[in-house]
């Protein structure tokens, strides 16, 4: 071995970048297995259809959703297609009023709003919006918040109306309940706890 060779370095460098495409390409693979609807960490979109709670895993050290029995969103279960279906309405109503501009999702995003990734799960939709719309389920009293914001504030700062169909804002509540049933690593951390937290 002579390391005034240059070939024993451009030998090192070969071997080393080809070692690491191998590694990186398991590691892709690998994490679309945990990442991709139907994956490892994320439930198919006709998860809409049960009771999703939370829970703190003592061996895993954070909180995760639980999937329980049934318990349809809106009293009505919906095929896979159904939800699906449901789930691109619901994105596109995020992405047109951009939602973005004042909330996160999984972290990425603004500031000004309370992170939507667990949204589904706050305990203000029954202790606050539920008596304050007057509704009687979670999911009503998302769609009556969604369409009207302005009318049942809660906060320092306030949400203003995007003008949401009630069908635009069912399919949001969908995919806010499916985005609940993410298992996050326990992101965001102490959710539900202690108010809001932006
Ligand atoms: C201009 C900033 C702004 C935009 C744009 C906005 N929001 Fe909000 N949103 C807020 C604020 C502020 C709150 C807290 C309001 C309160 O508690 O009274 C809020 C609250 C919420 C909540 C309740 C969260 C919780 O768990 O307490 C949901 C759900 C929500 N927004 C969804 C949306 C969706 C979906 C969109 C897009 C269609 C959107 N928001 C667009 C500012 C915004």
């Amino acid at each position: 071995m002579d390391i005034q060779d240059p070939s024993f370095w451009r030998a090192g460098a070969i071997s080393t970048t080809l070692v690491m495409i191998v590694v990186l390409a398991f590691l892709s693979v690998d994490s679309m297995s945990v990442i991709s609807v139907g994956g490892r960490n994320v439930p198919k979109y006709d998860v809409i259809n049960h009771q999703i709670g939370y829970a703190y895993n003592w061996s895993r050290r954070a909180d995760v959703p639980v999937i329980g029995g049934l318990e349809p969103l809106f009293g009505k279960s919906v095929t896979e297609a159904e939800a699906t279906a449901l789930m691109r309405t619901g994105k596109l109503v995020i992405q047109s009023r951009a939602c973005m501009d004042c909330h996160t999702i999984f972290g990425n995003g603004a500031y000004y709003g309370p992170d939507l990734t667990k949204s589904w799960l706050d305990p203000a939709w029954s202790q606050i919006w539920m008596p304050m719309t007057g509704k009687t389920t979670r999911e009503d009293a998302m769609v009556e918040f969604l369409m009207h914001p302005d009318k049942y504030p809660t906060w320092s700062r306030a949400m203003p109306n995007l003008n949401l169909s009630e069908d635009e804002a069912r399919a949001t509540v969908a995919y806010l309940k499916w985005l609940s049933a993410i298992d996050t690593n326990g992101f965001p951390a102490n959710f539900g706890q202690s108010g809001k937290q932006p």
